[in-house]
């Protein structure tokens, strides 16, 4: 049985879980609307890694802090659609009876606040006793989840799929464009399922976007730009960032005033790292496996940024200039913006302040491919407010301060 698409304004509950069976969820989820103010906000929510420590009272502990943090930053900034950018679950240390029972507490102040929300899934949510597959049955549960996979395969991953954003006056989405597209990727990584090695060693996954997924994502978006007779711009979600990111981050260097946000993961950790050219996963740096992910990224019309997580002390955004290409990178750069976010949860490594960016998209600023996005912090206050616009990079904004959380029980 399929869940039947009811508005989202309606109760929003649990089903029971028999009502959800099929592996592939590949029909287009229930359109977004822009607000009545031509506005649509996403709050980013990326590495809340629940589930720490299921046993013992610290790992709960930090559960409930994390709830905290996603409750004050849905009360200041009341967004449009709410996306979990990979590793909601510390996957490693679930018991396989129960590996998913925290999702409900995840999504507990979404769905009290009646918001939508879309995840992608990170190497955390994939281990021994936990898939990518077994969490979205269990967002599925709930009508206000927008998670899909609509890549079928194997090495597809699980969370790759798009979602619509149409125009607020919209009646029905056969009638008219959407003003805006959202792209999710599976970076996959972490481990396979209830696999072991003859050694017992855990059996490791392929931690960058299957070209499979990369051949959907073009024909899709062209597909898309043919029916509608136009570029619709759009913004994209993977958990672990490409090569990319760290080639900016390295040899052209992130600047504090140019690329405001903390910058601490240094090198920061990114797709095919850990492989080898040849596919296998011993002894080697980088693989290059995510080539054709990135150049598939720059090579997109109208993508404007690309939003990833996984470095928790990596938060700033990199304009990747038209034409730029990083030495020893043959990739051309399309003035394509890859961000990190901002780590959300007290699980996970590292006690930077705990928070979620921001992303804010107007039908005025689109018209330039613009958007504006900043990081919501738990304790309020909000950092490294940017706009991405033609001059992202060499505008001066104030540096974010490098803030810790301090506290007693984390
Ligand atoms: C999951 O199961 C373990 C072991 O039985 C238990 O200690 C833990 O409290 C359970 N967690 C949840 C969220 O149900
Ligand atoms: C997987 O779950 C089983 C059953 O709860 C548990 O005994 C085991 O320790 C878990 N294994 C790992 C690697 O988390
Ligand atoms: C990844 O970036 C490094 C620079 O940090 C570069 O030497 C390498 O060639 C890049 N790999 C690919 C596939 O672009
Ligand atoms: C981009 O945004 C910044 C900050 O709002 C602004 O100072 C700059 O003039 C903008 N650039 C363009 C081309 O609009």
């Amino acid at each position: 049985m399929k869940l039947p698409l009811l508005a989202l304004s309606t109760v929003v509950g649990a089903l029971p879980p028999t009502s959800f069976t099929t592996r592939h969820t590949s029909h287009v989820p229930k359109s977004l609307k822009f607000r009545k103010d031509g506005t649509f906000q996403i709050s980013i929510f990326e590495d809340l890694h629940f589930g720490e420590n299921a046993w013992d009272s610290w790992g709960p502990q930090q559960d409930i802090n994390s709830v905290k943090v996603i409750e004050k930053v849905l009360d200041a900034e009341n967004p449009s659609l709410v996306v979990l950018n990979g590793d909601l679950i510390t996957g490693d240390n679930a018991f396989l009876q129960n590996a998913t029972a925290v999702v409900d507490e995840i999504v507990g102040p979404i769905v009290a606040r009646d918001l939508p929300w879309a995840s992608t899934y990170g190497n955390h949510d994939y281990q021994y006793n936990l898939t990518g597959e077994a969490i979205l049955q269990h967002e599925n549960r709930y009508q206000n989840s927008l998670t899909r996979s609509m890549v079928p395969g194997r090495d597809a991953g699980v969370s790759n799929y798009y979602i619509p954003v149409m125009p607020d006056h919209c009646k029905s989405k056969h009638h008219c464009a959407p003003e805006l597209i959202l792209w999710f990727f599976d970076s996959r990584g972490g481990f396979e399922f209830q696999a072991k090695q003859a050694n017992g060693d855990f059996v490791g996954r392929p931690n960058w976007v299957d070209v499979s997924v990369v051949n959907w994502f073009q024909q899709t978006h062209a597909a898309l730009a043919h029916e509608h007779k136009k570029v619709i711009p759009s913004l994209a979600f993977v958990h672990i960032p490409t090569n990319a990111s760290l080639a900016l981050q390295t040899v052209s260097k992130v600047n504090p005033n140019y690329q405001p946000g903390i910058n601490d993961d240094y090198p920061a950790s990114v797709q095919s790292q850990g492989w080898c050219p040849d596919g296998t996963n011993s002894g080697c740096a980088y693989g290059g496996q995510d080539a054709p992910f990135m150049k598939a990224l720059t090579q997109t019309p109208g993508l404007m940024a690309v939003f990833s997580g996984h470095d928790h002390g990596d938060t700033w955004c990199y304009r990747w200039d038209e034409g730029t290409v990083v030495p020893g990178m043959d990739i051309r750069g399309s003035g394509l913006n890859l961000c990190f976010g901002q780590h959300s949860g007290y699980g996970g490594y590292g006690s930077w302040i705990r928070g979620a960016r921001q992303v804010l998209v107007s039908k005025e600023k689109l018209r330039n491919q613009e958007v504006d996005t900043w990081i919501r912090l738990e304790s309020g206050s909000a950092v490294g407010r940017v706009s991405l616009n033609s001059t992202y990079g060499h505008d001066w904004y104030p540096a974010t301060p490098n803030d810790k959380t301090q506290c007693p029980t984390c």
